[in-house]
């Protein structure tokens, strides 16, 4: 008899970036929990159609046993998450003084304490290895060896995975016992295989059109004011404009970091290579290595969509370690059993033109720079 793949679940899971590649790796995410509502519902629109299931749950305060009850999961295999880093309560404490309970990496380190998975991932940003002079990560590592893992960490590019995106992060893994821990090796940026650039990932898609007229889910144009259209239209690609600080991509090479921003925050999106216009959230999740199949709702607000986009693990990044895991840990791999059939989903325009129309005025603010809002 076959084994079927192992199963595990993904914590802070936002959009599902993560989830999305570890089953295009095929291994079974069963459930992602998150805090955001909107969040869950582009986690359950993206993935309940290939077997896994969005929670909202407060991780600082739910437990390991109560989230796999509410997946009706008997154990998790793997734990997978990227936690915010709230640099807020960690920077200053010294080293030793740390309260590991006070931030949610320390409650994403509580919840493998409680499930003792085989393996756990933990994503994050390059800069948590510089808090406190390294002495946060070091902390961490030392907490993890202690639950009984062999742990280690690395700072990778998505670009390194074939993501049109220079994106470094800082990825901690961890497996049981005393067993060496290794990381995917890079696919592109070789001598054999160049990065993916933003002109291969981007230039296919047509230039937004207003809603709904391009046929091409999440395509939407941002509206800029005449006298910003007037700046872009000088600005070159890989530069900075002055004014605004917004960045032209470069077609030849791969995107700038795409960044999530937080609260009623968003931050400077890039330009596209050839229209004057910030690019779409379509154009950020190919930068981000999603397929046009990851569609976001209607009834989700664009700033949301962006910021979940900017988020994310790109997927192809996360498939590589899922992979590199599966591969050391003697896991048996099926994509086609969590590939799922997207067209059995409702459909992600529930808005007529219309009401799309008048949301979106009503939601109208920062990244249209500008108020008197026109196109040119
Ligand atoms: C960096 S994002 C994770 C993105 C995800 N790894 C992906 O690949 O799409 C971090 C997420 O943690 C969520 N979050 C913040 N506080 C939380 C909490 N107390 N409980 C659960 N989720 C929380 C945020 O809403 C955010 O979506």
């Amino acid at each position: 008899m076959r084994t079927k793949p192992p199963t595990g679940i993904e914590l802070f899971a936002g959009c599902g970036g993560l989830s999305t590649g570890f089953l295009d790796a095929g291994l079974n995410v069963a459930a992602g929990f998150e805090l955001d509502a909107r969040a869950v519902d582009a986690y359950n629109y993206n993935h309940a159609y290939r077997g896994s299931r969005g929670y909202i749950a407060d991780l600082s305060t739910a437990t390991g046993p109560e989230l796999l009850d509410r997946a009706g999961m008997k154990r998790a295999d793997f734990v997978i998450g990227g936690p915010p880093c709230q640099p807020f309560s960690i920077v200053g404490k010294r080293q030793g003084e740390r309260d590991i309970r006070s931030d949610l990496i320390g409650h994403f380190i509580r919840i493998v304490s409680e499930l003792n998975p085989l393996v756990f991932m933990l994503e994050n940003v390059p800069n948590l290895a510089v808090i406190s002079g390294g002495g946060f990560l070091d902390g961490m590592k030392a907490d993890l060896r202690a639950l009984g893992y062999t742990v280690d960490h690395c700072v990778v590019s998505a670009a390194d995975y074939g993501v049109p995106q220079n994106r470094k992060r800082l990825v901690v893994l961890g497996v049981k016992g005393k067993r060496p821990v290794r990381f995917p090796l890079p696919t592109h940026g070789t001598a054999e295989q160049r990065p993916i650039s933003a002109l291969s990932a981007i230039d296919d898609l047509p230039d937004a059109g207003d809603f709904g007229e391009t046929g091409i889910f999440n395509h939407e144009p941002t509206l800029h004011s005449a006298d910003m259209i007037k700046r872009l239209r000088s600005l070159e690609p890989g530069k900075r404009e002055p004014g605004s600080f917004h960045d032209r991509l470069h077609p030849e090479r791969p995107a700038y970091t795409l960044r999530a921003g937080s609260g009623n925050f968003s931050p400077l999106r890039p330009i596209h290579y050839k229209y004057h216009r910030v690019i779409t959230v379509r154009e950020s999740a190919r930068l981000q290595g999603f397929s046009d199949d990851f569609r976001w709702p209607d009834r989700i607000p664009r700033l949301q969509q962006y910021r979940q986009v900017g988020n994310a693990v790109p997927p192809p990044m996360a498939r590589a370690f899922a992979e590199c895991l599966a591969n050391q840990m003697g896991w048996r791999t099926d994509p086609a059993a969590y590939a799922g059939d997207p067209s059995t989903r409702e459909p992600a325009n529930v808005l007529t033109d219309s009401e799309r129309k008048a949301l979106r005025t009503a939601r109208m603010r920062g990244a249209s720079l500008g108020k008197a809002a026109s196109r040119s």
